[in-house]
């Protein structure tokens, strides 16, 4: 009986190895040879499976046992680590091949980033003007009602905020700037009593109807020049500089007079226009000449705001519209498209 035992097991053992090394050669997955390392030499495997009959045999005949299911042990691990190793080189090949990159095919093309056209715009502003002597200062966008209004000589109730309606945040009296013009009362209280000669770009904010020509966020150029002795001809001579440098020689210019609390006389400059020279188009609305900035005399009063005493101070500001200025230049018939984000668009302007 127990010889019986004995070689049944030895049958079984070298079944079982046979039944493995055909199995293991049909793995093709480190994830298959990990299924038959645990179907055959596993803890809860066939081998141990084997094995466990062992008890039934005689002590005499154990070791016999126990030296082949060593061997067999011994052999399929062996034969396991050549196949493992088999599949991992198969697998990296197959990774590598997928990964294969042509070195001959041409690139692809980088887009690259253009300049807006309006940043271009203010650029040009503050390379002129720095020809001047005008340096660039920043204020805040953010403002209150009394630099955004009061100090520019629009006390509450005065009839010229409705030009200038604004959006107003949930702060009272804190409001997105309509205009660039609060910057001057800043760089006043900065520099008073220094003469002062700057130029203020920036984003302003009104709440109005957007259409073609109207944006509720655009840019502005503020100017201020304070100083004693300055005069209306100052102003003048600074403008036909900047337009001649801007528009080229020889451009024609005009002055209409204007209202702005902020300056006293106050005008609108217009140049000829640089589409038609004059003679009348539809960026021109056939009127032969363009708008290019506000301006005047700084009011005494807001000099005064500004800690200049207006005896013996006076000064001159303007305001100019970038965005506006770039629709002439680049013929865009819409100031929306500046923010819409539309590639095509900063694309066409080259
Ligand atoms: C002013 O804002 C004055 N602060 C300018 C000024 C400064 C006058 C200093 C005197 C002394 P006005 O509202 O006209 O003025 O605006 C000036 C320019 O800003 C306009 O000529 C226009 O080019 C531009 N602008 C005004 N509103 C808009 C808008 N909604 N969208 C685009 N550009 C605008």
């Amino acid at each position: 009986m127990s010889n019986l035992m004995q070689s049944d097991i030895l049958q079984q053992l070298e079944d079982l190895r046979q039944q493995a090394i055909t199995a293991l050669t049909s793995t093709s997955t480190t994830e298959e040879t990990r299924a038959w390392h645990s179907e055959y030499l596993g803890r809860k495997g066939r081998l141990t499976g084997i094995l466990r009959s062992v008890g039934a045999v005689s002590p005499e005949e154990r070791p016999r046992i126990g030296k082949l299911a060593n061997e067999i042990k011994t052999a399929l691990e062996e034969a396991l680590q050549e196949r493992q190793t088999a599949i991992e080189q198969a697998e990296l090949e197959a990774a590598r091949n997928k990964e294969l990159i042509d070195v001959t095919l041409p690139g692809r093309p980088q887009t690259l980033g253009k300049m807006h056209p309006s940043t271009r715009t203010l650029r040009e502003i503050a390379d002129i003007f720095a020809t001047m002597g005008f340096l660039v200062y920043d204020s805040p966008e953010v403002e209150t009602d009394e630099y955004n209004f009061q100090l520019l000589n629009m006390p509450p109730g005065h009839p010229a905020r409705d030009l200038w309606d604004t959006f107003y945040t949930t702060t009272p009296d804190v409001v997105l700037r309509t205009h660039t013009s609060p910057g001057q009362i800043h760089a006043m209280r900065q520099y008073a009593p220094e003469p002062i000669r700057i130029i203020l770009p920036g984003k302003c904010y009104r709440y109005e109807q957007v259409t073609a020509r109207s944006e509720s966020m655009f840019y502005q150029v503020e100017g201020l020049a304070v100083g004693k002795n300055i005069t209306f001809s100052d102003l003048k001579g600074t403008f036909m500089n900047y337009a001649s440098q801007m528009y080229g020689e020889g451009r024609k210019m005009r002055f209409r007079k204007h209202y702005f609390p902020f300056t006293e006389p106050s005008v609108e400059v217009d140049i000829d226009c640089v589409i038609c020279g004059g003679k009348g188009c539809n960026i021109c609305k056939y009127t032969g000449w363009l708008e290019i900035l506000g301006a005047g005399m700084v009011n005494p009063r807001v000099l005064e705001y500004g800690g200049y005493d207006p005896a013996e101070y006076s000064g001159f500001a303007f305001g100019l519209g970038p965005d506006r200025m770039t629709m002439q230049k680049y013929d865009i018939n819409d100031i929306r498209y500046f923010f819409s984000n539309d590639v095509r668009f900063l694309e066409r302007i080259g």
